[in-house]
């Protein structure tokens, strides 16, 4: 055999075509690494997956920098993003009026405000309630769409949360419909702590569909898997199966939230394209390229990726 092996193609009915990457390792990656990353290493890692094939890449968060000092360079590592091609997207957080100031100025394009499911994750990671944090949010997506930004809104919590336990769906969809009548383009569905399954993933997309959020009609729905139980490949494609076409992950599987500490890593995109591959929906992802740069970030980081696919395909003989 020559080169890296690959799967065999064998596409199964009832998926799309084409998937789109939501990359998010240099901002959910990152945000949550003790040693600090330098902004050069994070730049060229931002350049490196896009040259892998990723064309949309969550580059980082501008939002305080005392609460998530990981990422206090923002004003540093953006601008050094100029000079990718045109069709590389890279969205940034932003939690309130002063994030999507800070963004705006640099040049960014594409913001993603981030609500919570339960009262405690939004405590603990935005320091209100659920309804004052999403007071804050409405001025910022207000603005953001009278600019001409495209919104994204994360849900993070959805299927369980590691203070109150289980999450009610009904929940999940009160939430997920005041960002919707916010504005939001797009909302993605976390699991934070990486506890859903594919059944509840599937009745999670049904109950929001009988509120009128289908996967497919704006806002479009993403999923953004953790994979704490080594359930986010079996869950992205129950999601894909109910119509999502946008899925997040990690490259090489970084990731956490400082805010939940049993959260670990996200869905890793080498097996995430791994399984794509197999299935013959197109990513656009050069696999080879992007295990070549999770393995040069492990050892920035100095610890290997605890993705299989990025493991298996550096162990090559
Ligand atoms: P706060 O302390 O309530 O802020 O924090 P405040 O509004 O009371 O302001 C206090 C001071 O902070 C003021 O300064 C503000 O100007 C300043 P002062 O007047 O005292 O000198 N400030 C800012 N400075 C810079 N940039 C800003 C900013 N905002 C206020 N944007 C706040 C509220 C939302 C700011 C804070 O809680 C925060 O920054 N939280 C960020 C948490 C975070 O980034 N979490 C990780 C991302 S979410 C995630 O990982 C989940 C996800 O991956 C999906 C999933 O897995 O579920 C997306
Ligand atoms: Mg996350």
């Amino acid at each position: 055999m020559t080169g890296s092996p690959l799967p065999q193609r064998v596409p199964a009915a009832g998926l799309p075509a084409r998937v789109r990457i939501h990359e998010v390792g240099p901002r959910d990656g990152l945000q949550n690494e003790k040693a600090t990353v330098p902004t050069d290493v994070k730049a060229s890692f931002v350049h490196r997956l896009a040259a892998a094939g990723l064309t949309t890449v969550e580059a980082t968060s501008f939002v305080h920098p005392k609460w998530v000092p990981q990422l206090a360079d923002a004003e540093d590592l953006f601008p050094r993003l100029a000079g990718l091609p045109g069709d590389v997207r890279l969205p940034v957080l932003v939690p309130n009026i002063r994030g999507l100031e800070r963004a705006t100025a640099l040049g960014a394009r594409r913001v993603a405000v981030f609500a919570s499911a339960t009262e405690t994750f939004a405590r603990r990671n935005l320091n209100r309630t659920v309804d004052e944090s999403l007071a804050m949010f409405a001025p910022v997506v207000a603005r953001a769409k009278e600019e001409g930004l495209h919104v994204r809104g994360y849900l993070s919590m959805c299927f369980g949360d590691p203070w109150e336990g289980q999450v009610p769906l009904a929940q999940v969809v009160r939430v997920a419909r005041a960002l919707a009548d916010m504005g939001c383009d797009e909302l993605s569905l976390g699991d934070t702590i990486g506890t859903a399954t594919p059944g509840h993933v599937a009745a999670l997309l049904a109950a929001l569909a009988a509120d009128g959020l289908g996967a497919a009609t704006r806002p479009t729905i993403s999923v953004h898997f953790h994979d704490t139980y080594g359930q986010a490949l079996a869950n992205t494609l129950a999601a894909l199966q109910h119509g999502v076409t946008t899925v997040d992950a990690s490259a090489g599987g970084l990731g956490g939230c400082p805010f939940a500490k049993s959260a670990t890593g996200n869905l890793a995109t080498e097996d995430l394209v791994w399984m794509l591959q197999g299935l013959g929906v197109e990513t656009g992802v050069d696999l080879d390229r992007l295990v070549a740069t999770s393995v040069w970030m492990a050892d920035r980081l100095g610890r290997p990726s605890p993705s299989r696919t990025v493991t298996a395909l550096s162990h090559k003989e």
